[in-house]
């Protein structure tokens, strides 16, 4: 029998993400989800309005996910992938490939975000590489995240989750989303130092973790267009935008011009298990082809491919190609356009904007950024409400999953129109 608290106990062994212990609240204890809820231990309910980091697609604990997991465990629960495959790694490419944008003709399986990044990075450089061309730099956009293992925080924006490993990261060439103003500067760098550069990563049109940005599709794909004349593999984080985030499947059916690498996470599993995947076009591909051992990637993990993992993206995917899902996400949508509509009224409100499902703006309170405190305080008030809101900094936004009803929106604008009118500049 436990005599002390989940708290206490985890107090004791646990090291919790992004989390300075010396001074932090303790963690609530979550005990169930169901839908849009999770409960804790003394059975609040609370709104997870930010889809549980970005995963969380149909809401918690779905049944058919969950039947799908359990009859995939009762079957094969995990197999080395290299020298085996297995049904659910095939179907899910196969029923992935061509829901992508563009031609992409391959999938490589990884764990997460961070790992799908790497595999993408590792792809374009040894692409390079093994045709023999010295390309060696690479694009990225500045105030972009793409994860916190060392390649992909080294194409990262430099910021405070970078600060401590500054000096063992390697540099990109680092240009700003492009805008109206840069636009003709960022294409005639390209033109004049593309052929040096292997490829360009980027979030296309919404920068998730640098402050929920988001930016001009027909400018990204202007850049994309001449960064594809001087033969740059591009490279689309789609970790947060894709599965319908964005309002389209993924954001790069937004743009005409089209990834050779697309990397993909968070709602690929519906956000039930750890499963990342990194897609290729046959152009890229048949560049490790080769009798030449050397030129194979060399890059795997252990679950690699899990098949719980990709038995769980297969009925995500059955859920969310269903016509119903389609029109939550533009519910969510319409929804949120008339709330920003609202609360741009308000002084302490800046920069109000909607894309798909995502709605932010700045609370005008402090200096921008991760750090100001604004956020702290909101996520509490939220909790008192029974809604889980986490803010970046003073940026607050709400990135529901797409089984949120009309009522739990409106309780969540409802609470936060209330904390704005409180608020003060
Ligand atoms: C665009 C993007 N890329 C990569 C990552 C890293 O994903 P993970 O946290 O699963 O490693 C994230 C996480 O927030 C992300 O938003």
């Amino acid at each position: 029998m436990q005599t002390k608290s989940l708290t206490d106990r985890d107090h004791e062994v646990i090291w919790h993400p992004y989390t300075q212990h010396k001074n932090k609240l303790p963690p609530i204890p979550v005990v169930r989800g169901k839908g849009t809820l999770l409960w804790d231990e003394k059975g609040n309910p609370y709104i997870d309005a930010i889809s549980s980091w970005w995963v969380t697609l149909h809401g918690h604990a779905h049944p058919h996910i969950a039947q799908k997991i359990y009859q995939q465990a009762l079957v094969l629960e995990q197999v080395i992938f290299t020298g085996f495959t297995h049904e659910p790694a095939v179907s899910l490419a196969e029923r992935l490939l061509p829901l992508l944008p563009g031609d992409l003709s391959r999938i490589f399986y990884s764990d997460n975000g961070s790992t799908a990044v790497e595999v993408a990075l590792k792809m374009a450089i040894q692409y390079w590489k093994n045709k023999g061309d010295d390309r060696k730099k690479i694009l990225a956009l500045r105030n972009s995240y793409h994860g916190d293992t060392f390649g992909s925080m080294s194409v990262s924006g430099r910021s405070l989750f970078t600060a401590a490993f500054q000096d063992y990261l390697f540099e990109p060439v680092f240009i700003d989303a492009p805008d109206r103003e840069n636009i003709g500067q960022l294409k005639e760098l390209l033109r004049r130092h593309g052929c040096e550069m292997a490829c360009f990563i980027y979030e296309p049109l919404l920068q998730g973790a640098g402050g929920m940005h988001m930016y001009d599709a027909a400018l990204l794909d202007e850049l994309m267009g001449v960064a594809k004349e001087m033969d740059l593999l591009l490279i689309a984080d789609e970790v947060l935008t894709g599965f319908g985030r964005t309002g389209e499947l993924f954001a790069g059916n937004y743009l005409r011009n089209t990834a050779d690498i697309i990397c993909l996470s968070k709602g690929l599993t519906g956000g039930t298990m750890a499963l990342g995947a990194t897609a290729a076009t046959e152009r890229v591909f048949e560049a490790f082809l080769s009798d030449d051992r050397r030129k194979s990637l060399f890059h795997g993990h252990s679950f690699t491919a899990n098949p719980l993992a990709c038995a769980a993206a297969l009925a995500s995917l059955d859920l969310l190609l269903e016509t119903a899902c389609a029109e939550r996400i533009r519910g969510i949508n319409t929804q949120h356009a008339a709330f920003a509509e609202k609360i741009k009224a308000y002084d302490v409100v800046r920069d109000v904007r909607t894309l798909g499902t995502v709605v932010a703006f700045e609370l005008s309170q402090g200096e921008d950024g991760y750090i100001n405190p604004a956020g702290l305080d909101l996520t509490q008030k939220a909790m008192e409400e029974g809604i889980y809101l986490r803010p970046l900094g003073n940026t607050v936004y709400i990135l529901p999953p797409y089984c949120t009803t009309k009522e739990e929106l409106d309780k969540i604008y409802d609470f936060l129109e209330k904390y704005i009118k409180k608020a003060r500049p």
